[in-house]
């Protein structure tokens, strides 16, 4: 079981040693400032922070926070125009014409986006003013989905008081299909391997076995069979209810021969509707810190943060971040 405090202190330690480079679009904005003094003095990141140097400055100087030397203030008008031909490259095929791109970039998300398009930084946080959809449209159409992964989806890291779930899909895909839920699944179990915490993956619904009957619980059922015969390396099992997933006295009695049951791990919400509502209620009603969205399936990293974030939420997902960068590394 991964603790609450080992997993935040991992979290640092990773992302120290991976020493890597992320862009802040919203380089002018508060609570984004001060995330990037804490993340470069504590040596979690290269910060690089997208706005004009005496906004970002003053910014700096209204909260009282000194920005280290090292933190990287990139205009973004100097810099839009050299863009505009690499993206125009990226996108032609979908009719993107230059002044398109250009007026594209006056978004600096989009500009951003480019940046690691095209190496220049290793990852990219933002969403303190963006909506989700506004941060990560720019990743589907420039950055894409890894050649194994058929679509992007997203993790939340929960902490509770004693240990750590991971909830998915709580932020992209409004309504998956089966395959989809499959992948999503598979994509949940890997992240949860890949930051330490054993995967024990429940399909959830409103039914447990055959206790509940209806389409949406067919489908729960079918990714659960499809999720398997991809990954047979992995425990997954549904549909569950959210008590027999996660509470072992449930689960003796709704599914008693489920490996999953009772003990999962990782939750994989069957639409977006349950999958946001479940972890904000988790987040808010029993007060836990919840970690993310980090995105999956993205041949770069690109984290959205939500816009109630604090300043420790962007620093951890800077941090997420940065070891995403390190992981596609490796
Ligand atoms: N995985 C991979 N690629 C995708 C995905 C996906 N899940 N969804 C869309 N795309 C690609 C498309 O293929 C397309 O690529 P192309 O232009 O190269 O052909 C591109 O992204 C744009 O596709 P659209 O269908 O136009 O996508 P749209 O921008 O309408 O929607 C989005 C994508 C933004 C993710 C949408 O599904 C969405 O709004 N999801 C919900 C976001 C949200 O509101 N979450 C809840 C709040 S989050 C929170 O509370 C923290």
């Amino acid at each position: 079981r991964q603790s609450p405090p080992a997993f935040r202190h991992y979290l640092i330690k990773r992302a120290h040693e991976a020493r890597k480079r992320i862009v802040l679009p919203e380089g002018d904005e508060p609570r984004t400032v001060q995330a990037a003094a804490q993340c470069q003095s504590r040596g979690i990141a290269q910060c690089v922070l997208l706005g004009k140097r005496e906004d970002v400055l003053r910014v700096a100087e209204n909260q009282g926070v000194t920005l280290p030397d090292e933190v990287e203030i990139i205009d973004p008008d100097e810099v839009r125009e050299r863009y505009i031909g690499p993206m125009v490259k990226l996108r032609s095929h979908k009719g993107l014409t230059e002044p398109m791109a250009e007026a594209q970039l006056e978004d600096t998300v989009m500009l951003a986006t480019m940046m690691l398009a095209l190496d220049e930084v290793d990852g990219l946080v933002s969403g303190a003013v963006h909506t989700t959809a506004n941060t990560i449209r720019p990743a589907l159409q420039l950055i894409k989905t890894k050649p194994d992964a058929t679509l992007v989806s997203s993790v939340f890291f929960m902490l509770l008081p004693d240990q750590v779930y991971v909830y998915g899909d709580c932020a992209v895909n409004p309504d998956p299909n089966a395959e989809e839920l499959a992948d999503i699944a598979i994509q949940s179990g890997d992240s949860a391997i890949a930051f330490g915490i054993e995967p024990r993956i429940a399909m959830i619904s409103y039914s447990t076995g055959s206790s509940g009957t209806g389409a949406d619980v067919d489908k729960v059922r079918q990714a659960t069979e499809l999720a398997r015969e991809k990954r047979p390396d992995l425990l997954i099992d549904g549909p569950l209810q959210y008590d027999a997933a996660a509470i072992a006295s449930v689960a003796s009695s709704k599914a008693p021969d489920s490996p999953v049951a009772g003990r999962a791990t990782v939750f994989v919400f069957p639409d977006l509707n349950t999958g946001n509502t479940t972890y904000k209620a988790v987040q808010r009603s029993a007060n836990v810190v919840s970690i993310g969205p980090m995105l999956q399936g993205l041949r770069k990293p690109v984290n959205d943060l939500s816009r109630g974030a604090l300043v420790e939420d962007i620093v951890y997902t800077i941090a997420l971040t940065a070891i995403q960068a390190a992981q596609n590394d490796a």
